[in-house]
């Protein structure tokens, strides 16, 4: 027996588009915030704010007229950014790992030790105040230049109750000079201390056995 044509019901009304016009108030906003924000890039002077950014100003990062050696150089800068990490903002280093700064005659005496280290870093054994260490100090000869080693030196040897002679940018070059060629770090205190000669150091203290 055929069945009766069957009738279909839709169970919703058919979709059709909204219209939902954004409101007026949100393109108002909208359009004050552009105008806003095009006034504020064209009108404001950032480069002119130290207080944004690294708080250096334009003047600080003109070539001054003493050259390299001027103003612009930031020794606490340069050292949080390249020493602290093992030295400690402390100066004092971490026990059996880093070797202090802060009091250690390495750093107070003749400057022409401490100065190779950091151009060229260090492996093997040091002794410094009485603890031996047997760690690797990276080297910073081509990270910086004179002028920056020698603010950088002048800084720790300041520091932390430090009261050692500046460093003055001739003083790097001369070091650079005398280490001309070399590309391993110093094999140790013994290593250094033999280059730096005999008679050097009243100052840099006992190498352990
Ligand atoms: C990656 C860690 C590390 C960084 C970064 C580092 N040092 Fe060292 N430093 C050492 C270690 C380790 C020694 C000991 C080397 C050894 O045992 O042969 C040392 C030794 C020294 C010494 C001689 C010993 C002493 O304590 O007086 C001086 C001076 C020194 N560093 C200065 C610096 C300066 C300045 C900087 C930044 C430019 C610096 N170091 C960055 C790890 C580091």
């Amino acid at each position: 027996m055929p069945q009766p044509p069957q009738t279909r019901h839709s169970e919703h009304a058919d979709p059709h588009e909204q219209y939902n016009p954004v409101p007026r108030v949100m393109i108002g906003l909208v359009l004050a915030l552009v105008v806003w924000a095009i006034g504020y890039i064209v009108l404001a002077r950032p480069d002119g704010m130290a207080g944004l950014g690294d708080q250096r100003d334009p003047v600080a990062l003109a070539p001054s007229e003493a050259g390299a050696a001027g103003a612009a150089i930031n020794a606490s800068q340069l050292f949080v950014a390249k020493c602290q990490a093992c030295h400690q903002a402390s100066g004092q280093g971490l026990p059996g790992v880093f070797p202090p700064l802060a009091g250690a005659s390495w750093v107070t005496g003749m400057p022409e030790a401490p100065l190779q280290i950091v151009l060229h870093g260090m492996n093997g054994t040091i002794d410094v105040d009485g603890t031996t260490y047997n760690g690797a100090m990276p080297a910073f000869g081509e990270q910086m230049n004179d002028a920056e080693i020698a603010a950088l030196m002048t800084y720790i040897r300041s520091q932390w109750g430090n009261d050692s002679a500046p460093v003055d940018a001739a003083g790097v070059q001369a070091a650079r000079e005398a280490s001309a060629g070399r590309t391993e770090p110093w094999n140790g205190a013994a290593e250094l201390l033999a280059f730096l000669g005999a008679g050097a150091p009243p100052v840099v203290p006992v190498i352990k056995k």
